[in-house]
């Protein structure tokens, strides 16, 4: 991808799954990068770029000091930030009348409060930076295709990622005129620690198979699939490209199929 190489680029929720991803697919681009998560520490997740390429913050997106503290490491690192990924995030919801207020609260502050904070502090690091070719920086939140489409039981997560969507398209608008281009991945069904806790429960195989199914490529993806869509939009590759909601998701939210061509004959071998 064009446009990577040397950049500095911040990454929460590094520490697992799609953020993790995303930092190695970053280093194997020749990027920068500034690890952050919840989690004490994190491995450098990566063998390619040089070594000093790579380093881990402590961060809860939650938590604005902590989150200006992030990208103050990130300025004393790198001198400027070209790019964020906020990966960090939570699952959890239920029906609403089955939802504690204290429940609610935890996924939209770290889903969506999260979001805001963290492109908060990075957009103003960026406004005061010089423009190199054109660009002040790119900004990448990680929504949800249940950003998107409801799904039973979403209520809380899917709150906060229709929310991170539509905040995602406003600063698209803010910031486009002073060389920010930001844009949302929306990703499918994932396997990452966050859907193995989930679909690893018991009783569980049935709807994995059902939810595999409605991925019309018959799979989960992988995290490596959502990372090189996150680099491209942080890429130069992507200069036009804003305001966008990417949705990576094996046709999850192409349509339906309810075998109607195949009874017909009409499907084809
Ligand atoms: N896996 C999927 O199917 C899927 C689908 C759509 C969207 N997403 C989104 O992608 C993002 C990454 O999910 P994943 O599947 O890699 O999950 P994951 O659980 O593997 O990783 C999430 C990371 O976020 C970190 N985190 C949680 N709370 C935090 C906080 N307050 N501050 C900083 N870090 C925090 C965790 O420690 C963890 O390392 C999330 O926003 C998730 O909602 C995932």
């Amino acid at each position: 991808m064009r446009g990577l190489t040397g950049k500095s680029v911040i990454v929460t929720g590094a520490s697992s799954g799609i953020g993790r991803a995303t930092a190695a697919r970053l280093l194997e681009e020749g990027a920068q990068v500034l690890g952050a998560d919840l989690s004490p520490s994190a491995d450098r997740p990566a063998s390619d770029g040089s070594s000093d390429a790579w380093a881990f913050i402590r961060v809860d997106v939650s938590d604005e000091s902590s989150v200006a503290a992030m990208v103050a490491e990130g300025v004393s690192l790198f001198g400027r930030i070209d790019g964020v990924v906020n990966a960090a995030g939570v699952a959890g919801g239920g029906a609403v009348h089955m939802v504690d207020a204290a429940e609610w609260r935890r996924v939209i502050d770290v889903n969506l409060f999260g979001t805001f904070l963290v492109a908060k502090h990075v957009i103003t690091q960026m406004l005061g930076q010089e423009l190199v070719d054109g660009a002040r920086g790119s900004v990448v939140t990680i929504a949800s295709i249940e950003g998107i489409e409801g799904t039973a039981g979403g209520s809380a997560y899917s709150a906060s990622k229709g929310g991170v969507v539509i905040l995602t398209k406003n600063m698209a608008i803010d910031y486009a005129g002073r060389g920010i281009r930001v844009n949302s991945v929306c990703p499918g069904f994932i396997d990452t620690p966050m859907t193995a806790n989930i679909f690893g429960l018991d009783g569980m195989e049935t709807p994995r198979h059902d939810i595999i199914k409605e991925h019309k490529l018959g799979r989960f993806g992988e995290p490596e699939e959502i990372a090189s869509a996150a680099c491209f939009l942080l890429s130069s590759d992507a200069s036009f490209v804003t305001g966008h909601s990417l949705i990576v998701d094996g046709g999850y939210t192409a349509g339906r199929d309810h075998g109607v061509t195949e009874m017909l004959g009409l499907a084809g071998p």
